[in-house]
């Protein structure tokens, strides 16, 4: 069953177009990557499908229902929590503070307090810290169990590995597993193209905001891959 269908998405930053009629439709249980350059417009169609930057055209589908004029908080009661590019929590609230907010429009589901801490064990130790005092693994790790406690159906993680170290990049990857056992599906935007072919079951290429390749993760050339990505001739 197809849990969000995206089609012919057109979004604006004033009167620059940053997508180009891009479809992208994502299974119940799936986990989606897209991938793509600085500026590809990734973050704008993540945005869009949670109503925070509204499509200028097309139509965006959670379970057959049209959510494109939605607002935020309707789409998020709906079930489809963003994880935001460079985390976006609140500095000088504790973890456990910007937890409890991640709460505020939850649905009913597994994702609470202690699920949060069982999910990332380390997050225990530092939760009654400033979330602004926090290394970038440990907000990424934060910022990844808010948008859980949200019960969403559909989880979007913007950039979760950027400017983080390869060992913590492991640790975060490695919560995703846990997180679509608990029939949360993913969709992932990484720069990285191998760690998004490894993480996902389908990948999507955004090239300036057209889709330029689409596929399942394991069938899918590397060198296609890369030809989509930067926008040259395949080899
Ligand atoms: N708030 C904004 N106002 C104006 N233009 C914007 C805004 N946000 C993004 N853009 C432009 O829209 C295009 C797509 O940007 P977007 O941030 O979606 O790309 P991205 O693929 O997420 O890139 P990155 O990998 O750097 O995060 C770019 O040309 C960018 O400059
Ligand atoms: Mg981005």
């Amino acid at each position: 069953m197809t849990l969000l269908t995206v089609e012919g998405l057109d979004v604006f930053h004033g009167d620059l177009q940053a997508t180009f009629g891009v479809d992208l439709q994502v299974a119940a249980g799936e986990a989606v990557a897209i991938i793509g350059a600085n500026g590809a417009g990734k973050s704008t169609l993540l945005r869009a499908i949670i109503g925070l930057t509204p499509a200028r055209h097309g139509t965006i589908r959670l379970e057959g229902e049209d959510i494109t004029r939605l607002s935020c908080d309707m789409i998020a009661r709906r079930g489809i929590a963003l994880v935001p590019e460079g985390r976006r929590l609140f500095p000088s609230l504790t973890v456990e503070e910007n937890l409890r907010l991640g709460s505020a429009r939850a649905r009913p589901g597994p994702w609470n307090l202690e699920a949060a801490y069982d999910l990332f064990p380390a997050m225990t130790d530092f939760r009654h810290r400033p979330a602004g005092m926090l290394s970038g693994g440990q907000q990424q790790m934060v910022a990844i169990a808010r948008a859980l406690m949200m019960n969403p159906r559909l989880l979007l993680c913007d950039e979760v590995s950027l400017g983080l170290a390869p060992a913590i990049i492991g640790d975060i990857y490695a919560c995703f597993r846990r997180i679509r056992d608990s029939s949360v599906s993913l969709v992932l935007v990484e720069q990285d193209i191998l760690r998004a072919r490894a993480a996902s079951d389908r990948v999507y290429c955004l090239l300036k905001g057209r889709v330029t390749l689409q596929g399942a993760s394991g069938e899918v050339a590397l060198d296609a891959i890369r030809a989509a990505y930067f926008g040259e001739a395949a080899a």
